[in-house]
């Protein structure tokens, strides 16, 4: 399959491994056209890797990574081009992320998701909030944690872009999944991340994940 994961950090750098790693052609995008990052990435990734813009990759992938830093999201979508990405699955995996020197990070808890508002903002994209609870090591590799067993949380208003977002996953090693039901969910999931910050500096790992125990 032909996959965009749009952002060249940590998150879409492994993600994008990962998908070339399973046989994917993935173009990583950027709002630069050839970020170092994502050049460095091609170089060590192997033959099924590209870069290009946001809209390039956009415009490649059958269905797209949301890897971007959260509060920057909207604005990397806009550029990507609702046109690219319309009737397309859009895995969000971001975060809206406040930094502040000497401070844990802080999620920015507005109104709406980011999720929620990226969906708004793009009707015509089938948005599933997924992978965004977890560090991106156990994304890729689930069974780095209790084997595997534990829960993948996702959200999204359509529900066979849901179920193509696990299809996908479960060859990640994915197996246990919670569908929380629509994008209104990712508000939920996006606030939890404050937890998973506090968590990982309590517990000084970040090879942890959510199992819920009924
Ligand atoms: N790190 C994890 O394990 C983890 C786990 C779960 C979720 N997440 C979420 O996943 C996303 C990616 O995380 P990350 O750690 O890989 O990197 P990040 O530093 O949060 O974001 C990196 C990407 O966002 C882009 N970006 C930043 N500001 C931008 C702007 N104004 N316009 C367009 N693009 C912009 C960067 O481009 P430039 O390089 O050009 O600045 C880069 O491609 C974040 O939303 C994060 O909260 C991360």
């Amino acid at each position: 399959m032909n996959i965009a994961v749009l952002g060249t950090g940590i998150v879409g750098q492994t993600v994008g491994k990962k998908l070339v790693a399973l046989g994917h052609a993935v173009s990583m995008g950027s709002r630069d056209a050839a970020h170092p990052n994502a050049v460095a990435w091609v170089a060590a990734a192997g033959s099924g890797a590209r870069y290009g813009t946001f809209a390039n990759a956009a415009r490649f992938g059958e269905i797209i990574f949301n890897c971007t830093a959260g509060v920057a999201s909207l604005d990397a979508l806009a550029s990507a081009g609702e046109a690219n990405l319309a009737e397309k699955v859009l895995v969000d995996v971001s975060n809206p992320l406040a930094f502040e020197k000497g401070k844990a990070p802080r999620v920015i808890v507005e109104a709406e998701s980011v999720g929620e508002r990226i969906q708004r903002a793009l009707p015509r994209t089938r948005v599933v909030k997924a992978l965004n609870t977890m560090n991106c090591n156990v994304m890729v590799d689930p069974a780095r944690v209790a084997s595997g067993e534990h829960d993948l949380l996702l959200a999204g208003d359509d529900a066979s872009a849901k179920r193509a977002v696990e299809a996908l996953l479960g060859t990640f090693g994915w197996h246990r999944f919670i569908d929380l039901g629509g994008i209104a969910a990712a508000r939920a999931m996006e606030a939890y991340v404050e937890l998973w910050i506090r968590l990982r500096l309590t517990l000084e790992t970040s090879d942890f994940q959510i199992a819920v125990v009924r």
